[in-house]
């Protein structure tokens, strides 16, 4: 009893990773009172100054307000703002956020109100702000849209970026797809089609640009653009007017007046704001804010002398790794600068593939139930058996309910009925939060939805759990959706709830990425990643060769395969705290991603490794794969992942399945057993998989020492198989061998650099 409550403690703990956020605010707002332009800045007191005001400023009347010396919120203290926004009407400060929490403070200009007496409207994470000609919207919790005085947008889309225009808001969704509300009728449904990353509106237009480099604006007022420059780092639009900042600093503008005026053209810029038909820009070289455009700024384009030039962020935060120089003293001299935007190159020649919304090509297996595999629930009694009763008792006691620290991100146990009462046994989140990115309680309606009704073609797989399907999600994300068969048996909940609290709490590159969760009339549903490639057993073993997979054309290919679930695995057992043990790794879990990245799945048997020696478990695994140790000892350590990963590599070399018949009346034969002893008679070409075309002798001494290696992973004694660290190193060092692409070399040597003590390890598998 008290393992598992340890268990499900250490299983809620999660890390936090800091999010950017800078560039998502501005620091320089404009809008239209009436019949007058005001521009609002963060305007330092002095050129070294780390302390900023708000101040706004009419033109052409040139009256000037100081909203940091006015009362209202906060009593007369003055209040450090961090970022603005303005639309008709008001004006909303937003200050420094303070343990990820941070204020709006609204001012509002109608006639009717007095324009001192401000409110805050929110309280809590912001994580991006955008004005448009009248609204105000922000992305909080995580990537929700809110907007203030305005209608309700739908709750269900996670968004990366948001951008407020004329009657409208427009957002990307974590899927790169463009959404747009409001009552813009020409902007609205003419969303173009793409993966997008950068996004602006305007009065009646919005622009955006592609992964691919490809700039598209629409709606009325999108201008015919000419001598468009290679790259930005900003896109701002007003009414017919539409702005780029190119990442020399140079402004480009398209509308009347819009051009910079001959002062400052050839001038550098830090920033750039446009709103209805005026400019405002932040110089470079003394952060003087200058505009142009409306008519109102003829005799005046200085407008402020000095201001702060962007949010301050911690400098390990930026998005792209760099800082606009000197910021660190206004942001003051404790670690915050001003990030510099991330550079987006354009090309107008790319073509932007357009994503279809309809159902994979292929039906594949993402759990390997449909490969016939038997899975074998080995419970033996004494130890494990006493566990297993343990375990159940546990379950049913353990009613558990993760509340999400909004500031630190960690998941807490919250309640545990000590009455044993609750059958219902998971109440779980209504959001899980993991590093910035939102897993979503979803509704039933909506993956029903999603998957077409759980339609037989969108079935791509079914397994122990349940069915697998393949749906869209609303944000256009292609989801994999694991539906738990109806009865809820307990080994069911137990994967569900195992899976769940194990992939709240990882998230790696090689690890299949969880999105969400269902937990909704009786239903039991986990929605992960779609792997569009399927699995690498069905590569290997199902699907005929094709000249579209690299696994048939290239042993480069094949081995990264390997590194890339080799390193998934590694940081399951050695930076995860405390580590993890998959206990099901086989070629049906390792799945492969649009760009052929594999990633390991099915985490509904892992477990948390606890201290000390080996954890006491039933065990459980896929026969073929199962470490017969385990088996054995029933003792549950790291190195029964090794054995199975090592018949994965086998598999990759020899193509043969994990258990297989040489011949039609043969008996059933494990790779392993196959292998040894033809490895040892050095007839190395014999195990080696044909369909695969060899193209020099460094890639043969390349493969026969990863063949050397998965024999030390199947090797029947745990204590004398290599780590998975060691696998790790040994597949980078291989792949290095056979020449893998550039990058690939450079990661491998920094690396081996970084892990300096255990490089001496890897001669274990050195050749002479
Ligand atoms: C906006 O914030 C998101 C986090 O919500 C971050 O990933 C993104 O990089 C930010 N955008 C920019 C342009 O900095
Ligand atoms: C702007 O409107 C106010 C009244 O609302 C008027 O007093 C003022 O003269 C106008 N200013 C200009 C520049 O038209
Ligand atoms: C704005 O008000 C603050 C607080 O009263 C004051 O310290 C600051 O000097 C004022 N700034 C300007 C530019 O007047
Ligand atoms: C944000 O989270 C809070 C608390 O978890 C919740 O009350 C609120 O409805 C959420 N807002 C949105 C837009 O999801
Ligand atoms: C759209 O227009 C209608 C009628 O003009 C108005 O009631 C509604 O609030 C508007 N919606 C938005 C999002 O502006
Ligand atoms: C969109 O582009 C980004 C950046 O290039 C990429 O990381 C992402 O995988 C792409 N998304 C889709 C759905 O293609
Ligand atoms: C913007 O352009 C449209 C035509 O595309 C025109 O009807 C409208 O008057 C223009 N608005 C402004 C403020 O120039
Ligand atoms: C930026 O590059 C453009 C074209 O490459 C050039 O015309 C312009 O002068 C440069 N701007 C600055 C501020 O260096
Ligand atoms: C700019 O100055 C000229 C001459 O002093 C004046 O006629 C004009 O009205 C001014 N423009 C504005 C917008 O104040
Ligand atoms: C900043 O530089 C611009 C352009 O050279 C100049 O017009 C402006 O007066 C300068 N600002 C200050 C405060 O000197
Ligand atoms: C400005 O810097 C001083 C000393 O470097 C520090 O004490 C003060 O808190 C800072 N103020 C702000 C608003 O960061
Ligand atoms: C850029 O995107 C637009 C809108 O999606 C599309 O019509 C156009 O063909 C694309 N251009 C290129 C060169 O890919």
């Amino acid at each position: 009893m008290h393992l598992f409550l340890y268990l499900f403690l250490l299983l809620l703990i999660s890390v936090s990773i800091p999010v950017s956020l800078s560039a998502n605010f501005s620091t320089l707002s404009i809008t239209r009172v009436h019949n007058e332009t005001l521009v609002c800045a963060l305007v330092l007191r002095s050129a070294s100054s780390n302390t900023s005001d708000l101040i706004c400023t009419h033109f052409p009347s040139g009256e000037t307000i100081n909203y940091s010396s006015e009362g209202g919120y906060g009593g007369g203290r003055s209040i450090q703002y961090s970022a603005l926004a303005t639309a008709d009407d008001f004006l909303c400060g937003i200050t420094t956020p303070a343990q990820g929490k941070s204020s709006m403070i609204w001012w509002s200009f109608a006639d009717d109100e007095d324009p001192f007496n401000n409110k805050r409207v929110y309280w809590g994470p912001l994580l991006a702000i955008s004005a448009g000609d009248s609204h105000v919207c922000g992305l909080i919790n995580g990537s929700a849209l809110k907007c203030w005085r305005w209608q309700e947008f739908p709750d269900d889309i996670s968004f990366k970026t948001i951008a407020v225009g004329g009657e409208f808001v427009c957002g990307i969704t974590t899927c790169g797809m463009i959404k747009c509300f409001g009552n813009e009728t020409d902007v609205l449904m003419k969303e173009p089609e793409g993966n997008f990353t950068t996004l602006a509106a305007g009065s009646h237009h919005a622009c955006a640009v592609s992964a691919s480099g490809n700039l598209t604006c629409w709606g009325s007022g999108a201008p015919k653009m000419d001598h468009v420059p290679d790259d930005l780092v900003a896109l701002s639009l007003g009414t017919n007017i539409t702005c780029i900042l190119a990442s020399n600093g140079t402004v480009y503008c398209w509308g009347n007046r819009a051009t910079p005026p001959e002062l400052v053209a050839r001038e550098a810029f830090v920033s750039i704001e446009v709103k209805g038909d005026s400019v405002c820009g932040v110089l470079m070289k003394n952060y003087s804010v200058i505009c142009w455009g409306s008519k109102n700024f003829e005799n005046n384009s200085l407008v402020f002398e000095q201001v702060l030039p962007g949010m301050c962020a911690p400098e390990m935060s930026c998005p792209c790794n760099s800082s606009i120089p000197g910021t660190g003293t206004i942001c003051g001299n404790d670690g915050h600068v001003i990030c510099k935007p991330c550079t987006i190159s354009l090309s107008s020649k790319v073509n932007v593939p357009v994503p279809s919304a309809s159902p994979p090509p292929q039906n594949h297996s993402t759990t390997g139930g449909n490969n016939n595999r038997i899975r074998l629930v080995v419970i033996t009694i004494g130890i494990a058996g006493t566990l297993l009763a343990a375990s159940i008792v546990m379950v049913g006691l353990v009613f558990y309910k993760i509340v999400i620290n909004k500031e630190q991100r960690r998941f807490d146990l919250a309640r545990i009925d000590p009455t044993g009462q609750q059958p219902n046994l998971v109440r779980p989140p209504s959001l899980l939060r993991r590093n910035g990115l939102v897993s979503a309680e979803f509704t039933f309606r909506a993956l029903h939805r999603a998957t077409d009704s759980f339609a037989e073609g969108n079935k791509i797989g079914s397994g122990g759990f349940g069915t697998v399907y393949w749906g869209v999600l609303p944000d256009g994300c292609q989801a994999a959706i694991k539906r738990a068969h109806h009865k809820r048996r307990r080994h069911t909940e137990n994967a569900f709830l195992s899976e769940l609290a194990l992939l709240s709490r990882v998230n790696h590159k090689h690890l299949v990425g969880l999105l969400g969760f269902c937990d909704d009339r009786g239903e039991r549903i986990l929605v992960v990643e779609y792997m569009p490639n399927g699995t690498l057993y069905d590569h290997l073993h199902r699907l005929p060769p094709s000249d579209s997979s690299p696994l048939f054309t290239s042993w480069t290919a094949r081995l990264k395969i390997a590194l890339d679930a080799a390193r998934g695995i590694e940081y399951l057992h050695s930076y995860a705290v405390p580590g993890i043990i998959h206990r099901d790794i086989k070629s049906s879990n390792i799945l492969l991603d649009s760009q052929w990245t594999a990633k390991v799945s099915d985490f509904g048997l892992s477990m948390a490794r606890t201290a000390g020696t080996g954890a006491s478990a039933a065990s459980a695994g896929t026969v073929g794969y199962m470490d017969p140790e385990y088996y054995r000892l029933q003792e549950l350590t790291e190195k029964s992942d090794v054995y199975s990963f090592g018949v994965v590599l086998l598999e990759i070399i020899t193509g043969f399945k994990a258990v297989f018949k040489t011949g039609e009346d043969e008996e059933p034969c494990h790779v392993a057993e196959y292998v040894m002893p033809i490895l040892s008679s050095g007839d190395i070409a014999r195990l080696i998989d044909q369909r695969v075309p060899m193209t020099d002798t460094r890639e043969e001494v390349a493969i026969e020492k990863v063949l050397k290696m998965a024999a030390q992973c199947v090797r029947s004694r745990g204590r004398v198989r290599p780590t998975m660290r060691e696998v790790v190193m040994e597949l980078e060092w291989v792949l290095g061998l056979c020449g893998g692409d550039e990058d690939e070399m450079v990661e491998v040597v920094l690396e081996v650099e970084d892990r300096g003590s255990t490089v001496s390890s890897m001669s274990a598998f050195d050749m002479e």
